[in-house]
């Protein structure tokens, strides 16, 4: 069961937020509502559990007014939101309260710390309020400080803290409350850039070790890739497109999110089953070097991968060795089989694949059981890191 679950959301600021849902199921722009804004527009997904699920637009664009519906703070003019499979729209405020408290803690951008208690009073004050037990509350939250990387820091002032450190506050404020959920509304977009990708490091090592639930709302587009499981970009309103960074790099679902991604650092985001190609051809290990010798001229290739009868990977066979184990009179190829080659996982990220231990050297994807997915050759990856979809301008 999905986490969190949007059904056809709306909301609608302004006068007949009814009538204006209703037009714009109908087909009405947006933008020819006289009097209403529609913040949201018949936005539905689900968030899976355990997953950083990135919500991605400009300013304006209708993130913020999505992630108070999702826990409670706004009611949707149209549409459910489901936590739990239990229905928010249909609940009590109390009922709604509380299953927030329970299970969902925010994160800011800005958000306000007390300037004259302590670090630890600060990251321990959601507990205060839910009546959590005093020594607990401290035991909590300094296991939430040490967790942000504030271990020591408890006693000081908020004054005595660089934003950074205090935007960790409020993400350890989040934490010590021990919730599966964690909304994150802009929480690092106030940050120098290299404070904010040490934060963006140390909530993807938190995600791994914690496994929350985490729903993450950025204008960075770099952010949004370095960050989400899946990423819902969101144009005015409505999620335009839903999918992993790799996808969304891949095929853009239209011409705005194309020129929109196109500086994007690729090698970062695509990855290398993204880019392989088909693993064509390939020698059992047991053929012949006669055969082999035959199949390479044949294909017209100088080497080949070598498969054993499980399909598994034993390694790659050059012209040159099989003419060499053909002169020694040899039975197989597989003593003529070397390693001259560089294994990867799928996921391996592209920038990743070359370095100095790479140098030339063919690049096979092969999975867990070792079988051979695909190769990569300098030509897909940049083919990949092309933009894959022709980009027209209309400006
Ligand atoms: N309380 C409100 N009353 C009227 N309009 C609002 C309200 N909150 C947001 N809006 C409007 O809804 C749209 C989306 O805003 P918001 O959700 O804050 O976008 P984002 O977080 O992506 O910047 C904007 O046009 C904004 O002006
Ligand atoms: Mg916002």
């Amino acid at each position: 069961m999905p986490t969190v679950r949007a059904e056809k959301l709306y909301k609608v600021f302004g006068r007949r937020a009814q009538e204006a849902v209703r037009r714009l199921e109908n087909g009405t722009p947006r933008d020819e509502l006289d009097g209403a804004t529609a913040a949201v527009v018949d936005a539905s997904f689900e968030v899976r559990d355990g997953e950083i699920f990135v919500v991605m637009g400009l300013s304006g664009s209708g993130k913020s007014t999505l992630v108070r519906m999702l826990n409670g703070l706004l009611p949707a003019t149209a549409g459910r939101v489901l936590v739990d499979g239990r229905d928010l729209t249909a609940l009590s405020k109390s009922d709604v309260r509380q299953l927030r408290s329970r299970r969902m803690s925010m994160v800011f951008q800005h958000f306000a710390l007390f300037p004259h208690r302590s670090v630890l009073e600060n990251t321990a004050y959601g507990l205060r309020v839910q009546g959590v037990a005093r020594d607990e509350r401290t035991q909590r939250a300094e296991e939430a400080l040490r967790l942000v990387g504030l271990d020591g820091w408890g006693d000081r002032l908020p004054g005595q803290l660089s934003g950074g450190m205090r935007q960790r506050v409020g993400l350890a404020r989040a934490l010590a409350a021990d919730t599966d959920i964690l909304l994150m509304d802009e929480a690092f977009s106030a940050l120098d850039p290299l404070i904010r990708k040490e934060m963006q490091d140390q909530l993807l090592q938190l995600q791994a070790d914690l496994g929350k639930t985490i729903v993450f709302i950025t204008h960075d587009l770099n952010e949004a890739m370095r960050l989400g499981d899946r990423i819902a970009m969101m144009r005015d309103g409505r999620i335009v497109q839903l999918g992993s960074a790799d996808e969304i790099l891949s095929s853009p679902a239209d011409d705005h999110i194309a020129r929109f991604v196109q500086d994007v650092d690729r090698s970062r985001v695509l990855t290398a089953a993204s880019v392989m190609r088909p693993p064509g051809k390939t020698l059992a290990a047991s053929s012949g070097p006669r055969a082999s010798i035959h199949t390479m001229r044949k294909l017209e290739v100088t080497e080949m991968f070598a498969i054993d009868p499980d399909g598994g990977l034993v390694g790659i066979v050059t012209m040159a060795d099989a003419v060499s184990a053909a002169a020694r009179g040899a039975n197989t190829i597989t003593s003529a089989v070397s390693d001259g080659f560089v294994a990867v996982a799928p996921d391996s990220l592209v920038s990743e694949l070359f370095g100095p231990s790479t140098g030339d050297r063919p690049i096979a994807v092969v999975d867990d059981r070792r079988r051979l997915l695909g190769v990569v050759t300098p030509a897909a990856i940049l083919g990949g890191l092309a933009h894959t979809k022709e980009v027209t301008t209309d400006a």
